[in-house]
């Protein structure tokens, strides 16, 4: 079974509660969220393989680590996975980007495609698919599929904030990806909302709610 990371950190757990906050603007949701993000790249990327290497320091000639093999491909669910792309390109400047567009159907809460473009060697790289909602795990679980078909073979996905039947269905459909979240939430509403949650991350995050 793939792992589920929960944050603890502190810088993390204090920008949630304000993006929680619903008097937050949307210069602030966005800012917050690209800072959270390059916080959470630091845990989603823990496992990645290293390999040595030498460096001539100004004193000597000694040891070190650089990443081994292809660079990541990040892959934002559109629309609300964008918010989180520019934070974790700037801890990871060279990863490709990839592009799956999914809304939820407004009645049956499940996931719409509309876009799909991965960079072509992405069966060679480690995927980190991104998106703020874990909610049902529907939209999630199809953009998995998704990149399986493409041949990819290692995929982490990560959120902001997970709700527990999101995490399940990623899981029953997924076992072998692991799953970032920088909290956990209660459950879902009768509308599929995460509860506390934060309401709609689209639309906060680039000012279209009503
Ligand atoms: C939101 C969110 C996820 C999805 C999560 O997208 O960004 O993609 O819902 O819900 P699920 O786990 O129940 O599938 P939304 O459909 O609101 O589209 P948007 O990002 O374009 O606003
Ligand atoms: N999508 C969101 O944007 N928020 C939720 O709480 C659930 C799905």
């Amino acid at each position: 079974m793939g792992k589920v990371f929960v944050s603890n950190h502190p810088l993390i757990a204090h920008k949630l509660t304000s993006i929680r906050n619903k008097d937050t603007s949307t210069k602030d949701f966005r800012a917050l969220v690209h800072e959270v993000a390059m916080l959470m790249t630091y845990e989603v990327t823990q496992d990645l393989p290293l390999a040595d290497t030498e460096v001539q320091t100004p004193l000597t000639l000694t040891k070190g680590k650089q990443l081994a093999g292809k660079e990541v491909v990040l892959v934002p669910i559109l629309r609300a996975g964008l918010g989180l792309l520019e934070g974790i390109l700037k801890m990871i400047p060279d990863a490709k980007v990839g592009h799956i567009g999914l809304y939820r159907d407004e009645k049956t809460f499940k996931p719409v495609e509309y876009y799909y473009k991965l960079p072509t060697d992405a069966a060679e790289r480690q995927v980190i698919l991104v998106d703020p909602m874990l909610a049902t795990g529907g939209s999630a679980s199809a953009a998995i599929s998704f990149i399986k078909q493409r041949g990819v073979k290692r995929i982490s996905l990560m959120c902001l904030i997970a709700a527990p039947e999101g995490i399940k269905v990623v899981q029953d459909a997924h076992p072998d990806v692991d799953i970032y979240a920088a909290a956990l939430d209660e459950c879902l509403n009768e509308c599929a909302y995460i509860v506390p949650g934060l309401g709609d991350a689209g639309d906060r995050l680039f000012g279209t709610e009503d």
